[in-house]
């Protein structure tokens, strides 16, 4: 605990974003002088800064550093206040303040960093209400804990069995997928009794599996004396998991009961159950991700997104570029790349090695999931650009342009041969390492304006005829696509690699995160499309309108209710609907400070989303969801 505290309120005078009032306490028993206060901030100082009571000494994208008055010496327990207005935006929620803020002692002298305490923004003088509940309580009509349920279904319910055992005489692969789920059970549920054992025991029920053709990734289930499971491999792997489910729920709650008879026939609605993590702005152990991958398994969910750089952070060791991971994987007050997003007074640090990536894309497989790695290129590439030298035009102004963010001059330069030079060596440690038929290069967010200070990109726009930026960009992803080709590869992005002419629809695929009519028109311009509308599937945004209820609003309020019953196919036209590969949750981490704000953002919405994905439309019930998500595991 320290002993330094930073509360913030915030008015809405002057229009049109109010201003943010910080008060700052020395509770230590030492007087304060030569000092500087930083925070962490979504709600940001815009330039012309416009700051009474302090000066604001430097604004990095979140992070702001502020002098106090010439002369300030604060006693024991003395308050020093000043004022933030010129805001890039309006706070909506509790978590839209400073997230960390930092001391600097002695800063004429050997500066050192100090925690200092934080909590809430709260808006002065509003009464708050206090939020509602997020879903229904719910309700069931058939007593079973399938999620995502079932396209097909007829059981009858019968007495809870001690556990479920392979039939006599089933085979390696057999025993093997046992082995599989039984694992994934007792790691989600270390506490709960085990649902599969090896050995028939008394009241065991023998599960047979058989591999059989079907629809990909579908299955049946006959529940007789012994329980029969077909299907493709994946399908195999659905049924045993269904079957687990079931076990578990009925052993869980007794509202939740195991069939004795009847049968489930089963295959998903979408081939793409995706869900994405942002690891960049937030870093993620290894084992945080495999216990990720671990809970879309058990949701049935097959495509793991793992946006492995932004901005704020380089996350996956690149042999070629040790710098990457060392000046690109730290933020810290001295360091290249300043805290953000309630980093506080020590530097934060953390990448994947190239072994634990290779675990973990082993440990999706087991799984059936893919692993789509996304190196998020041209913009979003502050943490490149800290570390490695080249990629950038060393004549451009300093902030040229900003990014949404506020992160200036964050684009690698398309007109340099540099950028295509590390690029290749990228990708080349990337595909030995992904397996999966597409590499995300991101491709969102680069800042209208980007480029058009650069020389070198003057120079290139005049020899290739082309106009702005988003030519400028459409050239760049058109290489880029052709490096990945060579690769093997094929190329996804996020909506935005279609901006300035795009590059070839074949063979690509788009996320259509800005809103859904992105979605169609990408489809008509022949690309293939997983939707995966901030509006719906961004589980970063906050679940309800409430001030007291965490979370971001830029892409509007996403409830748990509107997660599950939004149709991601809403408008597709009939004859566009074969490019919609299916929906994806995103889960951005500028928000994320801990595990316990990760599973009350991330839970149940992901589960809803899981359903979306696999669930016909004609078989979503908001309430049997409400009642069964409340068993499901978190991170
Ligand atoms: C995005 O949300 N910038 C893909």
């Amino acid at each position: 605990m320290s002993r330094y505290r930073l509360e913030n309120t915030w008015s809405p005078d002057p229009a049109p974003y109010g201003t943010l009032k910080c008060t700052f306490w020395n509770l230590s028993d030492a007087p304060l002088s030569d000092f500087q206060l930083a925070y962490t901030s979504l709600t940001r100082a815009m330039k012309p800064f416009a700051v009474t009571g302090a000066e604001l000494a430097r604004r990095d994208a979140n992070y702001h550093l502020f002098t106090p008055p010439e002369g300030t010496r604060l006693e024991p327990g003395a308050a020093w206040s000043f004022e933030v207005t010129n805001l890039n935006r309006d706070p909506r929620h509790r978590t839209d303040g400073a997230k960390s803020a930092i001391m600097t002692l002695d800063v004429s002298g050997a500066p050192r960093h100090l925690d200092v305490e934080v909590s809430d923004l709260f808006p002065e003088g509003r009464d708050l209400p206090e939020p509602g509940p997020l879903l229904p309580e719910g309700a069931l009509t058939e007593p079973y804990a399938i999620l995502p349920w079932p396209a097909a279904l007829d059981l009858t319910p019968g007495d809870t069995p001690l556990a479920l055992c392979p039939a006599p005489d089933s085979d390696d692969d057999a025993l093997g997928l046992f082995n599989r789920v039984a694992a994934l059970h007792r790691r989600l549920y270390p506490e709960a009794r085990a649902v599969f054992s090896m050995l028939p025991m008394a009241r065991t029920r023998p599960v047979a599996l058989v591999p059989e053709d079907g629809p990909e990734g579908g299955y049946r289930i006959d529940v007789g004396e012994t329980i029969t499971v077909s299907g493709d491999a994946d399908g195999l792997r659905h049924g045993l998991i269904v079957l687990g489910q079931m076990l578990h729920g009925a052993a869980a709650d007794p509202t939740f009961r195991f069939p004795a008879s009847g049968t489930i026939t089963d295959a998903p609605r979408y081939g793409w159950r995706g869900a994405h993590l942002d690891v960049s702005r937030q870093f993620w152990p290894a084992d945080d991700v495999s216990r990720f991958l671990d809970i879309l398994a058990w949701h049935r969910m097959n495509i793991f997104h793992w946006h492995l750089s932004d901005d704020e952070g380089w996350r996956l060791e690149i042999k070629a570029y040790p710098e990457l991971t060392s000046t690109g994987a730290t933020r810290g007050p001295d360091a290249p790349l300043t805290p953000q997003l309630g980093n506080g007074a020590a530097p934060v640090h953390g990448f994947y090695t190239q072994d634990q990536v290779r675990a973990l894309v082993a440990h999706a497989g087991s799984l059936g999931i893919d692993v789509i790695p996304e190196i998020d290129i041209p913009g979003h590439s502050t943490a490149t650009l800290a570390a490695i030298d080249g990629l950038a035009d060393p004549q451009e102004a300093p902030d040229s342009y900003h990014s949404v963010q506020g992160f200036a001059n964050n684009a690698l330069n398309p007109a340099r041969e540099e950028t295509y030079d590390f690029l290749a060596r990228v990708f080349d440690e990337m595909v030995d390492l992904f397996p999966a038929e597409y590499l995300h290069i991101g491709g969102d967010e680069v800042a209208d304006g980007s480029w058009l200070n650069s020389h070198y990109a003057r120079l290139l726009m005049e020899k290739e005829g082309l106009t702005g930026t988003f030519e400028l960009q459409s050239h760049f992803m058109r290489r880029v696509a052709g490096m990945l080709a060579e690769r093997g590869k094929k190329l996804a992005g996020w909506n935005e690699v279609a901006h300035g002419g795009g590059v070839d629809p074949e063979g690509t695929l788009l996320m259509a995160w800005e809103n859904p009519e992105v979605g169609i028109d990408l489809a008509r311009q022949g690309y293939d499309v997983v939707m995966t509308p901030g509006q719906a599937y961004y589980l970063d945004m906050a679940q309800a309108d409430d001030w007291l209820e965490p979370g971001a609003a830029w892409a509007g309020t996403s409830t748990p209710v509107h997660s599950y019953t939004y149709e991601a196919e809403g408008d597709f036209p009939d004859d566009l609907r074969p490019r919609m590969k299916g929906i994806q949750a995103c889960i951005w981490c500028e928000h994320f400070t801990s595990k316990a704000y990760f599973n009350r953002l991330v839970f149940p919405r992901l589960c809803g989303v899981a359903e979306a994905a696999w669930t016909p439309k004609d078989r979503k019930d908001l309430l049997r969801y409400a009642a069964i998500v409340k068993l499901h595991p978190v991170l």
